[in-house]
């Protein structure tokens, strides 16, 4: 089911050999199609079934196929039906493999800047950082309903600093994850191709982020796990 058009590469993706050490799937990438295909190779069969927070569906121009089920609360492509990823128009286990990339921006974040190239096109969240967990957990929520024991969901997300403070979204997205039902079952870091530096910097207190995660959740339930 993946495509090819960066070559044959792609569709062996988690396929091991010695002499050809580049198609082992790695858990860092600097190329998020390449990322992807070997990803969603490796967990999914190379398919994604449903991706709730489409936009414009950037996953899909190179490597990966359409989902056969497109949804966004503000649709901006041909095929995306109208949803909020927290009351999806779904039955119960109705898929195998689900798609998230929530926004990563909240409310507080973004009110200075609020035409900002960044907001407008990641969208935001409105409040406080813990709006912005609270809302993931409602989505997990949802996304577990829908999918079928044993079913896999793709969590893309990044850490933050919130006021002076590192917050490690990741962590938070692991710990919710698992008290929704889901288990850990691998996570990929992809580094950020542009790296901007701020010189009005008076005093730095943390390392400048360059890089955002993939989780693979797997619902657990189909071996009784
Ligand atoms: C980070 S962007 C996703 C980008 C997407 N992967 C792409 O390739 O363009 C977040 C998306 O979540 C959507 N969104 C925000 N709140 C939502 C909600 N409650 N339900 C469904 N989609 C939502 C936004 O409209 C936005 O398209």
């Amino acid at each position: 089911m993946l495509r090819r058009r960066r070559g044959e590469w792609y569709a062996r993706a988690g396929s091991y050999s010695k002499k050809k050490m580049t198609r082992l799937v790695k858990s860092v990438y600097d190329d998020q199609d390449e990322l992807l295909a070997s990803m969603v190779g490796l967990h999914s069969g190379g398919v994604i079934e449903c991706d709730v927070t489409c936009g414009r569906g950037m996953f899909y121009r190179y490597t990966l196929e359409p989902p056969r089920l497109m949804f966004d609360i503000a649709p901006r492509r041909r095929g995306v039906v109208a949803a909020d990823v927290r009351w999806l128009p779904l039955s119960d286990a109705a898929v195998g493999s689900v798609m998230f990339d929530p926004p990563f921006l909240y409310g507080a974040f973004t009110a200075r800047r609020r035409d900002s190239t960044m907001a407008k096109k990641y969208s935001t969240v409105p409040g406080q950082i813990k709006d912005l967990v609270e809302f993931y957990v409602e989505a997990m929520a949802e996304i577990y309903r829908v999918l079928h024991p044993g079913g896999i969901l793709y969590f893309k997300c990044q850490d933050i600093v919130d006021g002076r403070h590192n917050a490690f979204v990741h962590v938070m997205i692991h710990d919710m994850a698992r008290a929704v039902g889901f288990r850990p079952r691998d996570l990929f870091i992809l580094l950020a191709k542009s790296r901007p530096i701020q010189y009005n910097l008076y005093k730095q207190v943390h390392a400048r982020k360059y890089h955002c995660y993939f989780w693979v959740f797997e619902k657990r339930g189909r071996h009784g796990g």
